[in-house]
């Protein structure tokens, strides 16, 4: 068993399902201490205790992230448990499965919320902990959608673009710090996301998109995020063939303004 992560404090959010049950599975078996955070306590608890962890090194943190203004307050709470945090996977995030002439703004307000404002608040609290410890990872979930607009997904879209912007910047802001940035697209990952992507009446899509049906699973991605964040990596794509458009784009933008328009929402 590789033990790359031993003894280091993780915390994870949207840890209760898919690439972030995956990654908390994965920390676990490298011997991390974990903390467990997304508003369901019932699963985090069910995804904690299928790891080794012993009871010492986890701790489950319930919270919503449309509310992040008790932040200061879970830090000083890990610090108490841990002595200090460092990896920080702001993952927790939930998709979009409607036309943007449909979503209501309030909507699109609460995916801003909830898939970028939560990701700077934590990595803000954490911040001033990771300066004085001269050192820590700051792990970012975005997204195929952060590298190009796609149907049906305006807001969520936007949320996974404005990651980039904020993180490229703080990389280049911290890193004499010794603080590390790891920007993660994925692209199809087999997770819940489609069954909890909001709709335009703000319920939930509740269904799994045919793209995703036969996508990598959530155990294999989170064994690559692994990798890239101990090989300090800035920035990685992880999923199927969806992600040559990201080249395709880059190099060749019009036939990629072809291709995508051909392609399913679904
Ligand atoms: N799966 C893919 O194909 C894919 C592709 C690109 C990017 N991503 C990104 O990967 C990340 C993880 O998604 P996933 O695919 O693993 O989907 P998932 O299985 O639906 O997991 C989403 C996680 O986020 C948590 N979450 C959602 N809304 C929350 C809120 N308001 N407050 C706190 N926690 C919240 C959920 O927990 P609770 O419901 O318990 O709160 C759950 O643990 C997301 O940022 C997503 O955008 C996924």
């Amino acid at each position: 068993m590789q033990q790359g992560f031993k003894n280091k404090v993780v915390w994870i959010t949207g840890a209760s399902s898919g690439i972030g049950e995956g990654l908390v599975n994965a920390f676990a078996q490298q011997g991390a201490k974990i903390i467990l955070s997304a508003r369901r306590e019932s699963e985090l608890k069910r995804v904690a205790q299928q790891t080794n962890l012993k009871e010492e090194n986890y701790l489950i943190l319930p919270f919503d992230l449309a509310d992040t203004s008790k932040a200061y307050v879970y830090v000083e709470q890990i610090l108490r448990q841990f002595g200090r945090i460092d990896i920080l996977v702001n993952n927790g995030g939930y998709s979009q499965r409607a036309e943007a002439k449909d979503t209501p703004l309030d909507i699109d307000r609460q995916l801003m919320e909830v898939n970028y404002f939560s990701a700077i608040a934590l990595t803000k609290s954490v911040l001033p902990v990771m300066i004085k410890q001269q050192g820590g990872q700051l792990v970012v979930i975005s997204s195929v959608s952060g590298k190009f607009g796609f149907y049906l997904r305006s807001s969520y879209s936007a949320a996974k673009h404005a990651l980039h912007g904020f993180f490229e910047t703080l990389r280049l802001e911290t890193e004499k710090q010794g603080i590390k940035t790891l920007l993660v697209c994925p692209g199809k990952i087999k997770t819940n996301i489609s069954f909890a992507a909001v709709t335009a009446d703000g319920k939930q899509h509740n269904r799994m998109d045919e793209s995703h049906k036969h996508a990598m699973s959530s155990a294999e991605c989170a064994g690559i995020i692994l990798n890239a964040i101990q090989k300090g990596e800035e920035e990685i794509l992880v999923g199927g063939k969806e992600l040559k458009a990201v080249w395709l784009k880059r190099f060749f933008p019009k036939v990629f303004g072809k291709i995508i328009r051909k392609q399913s929402p679904y």
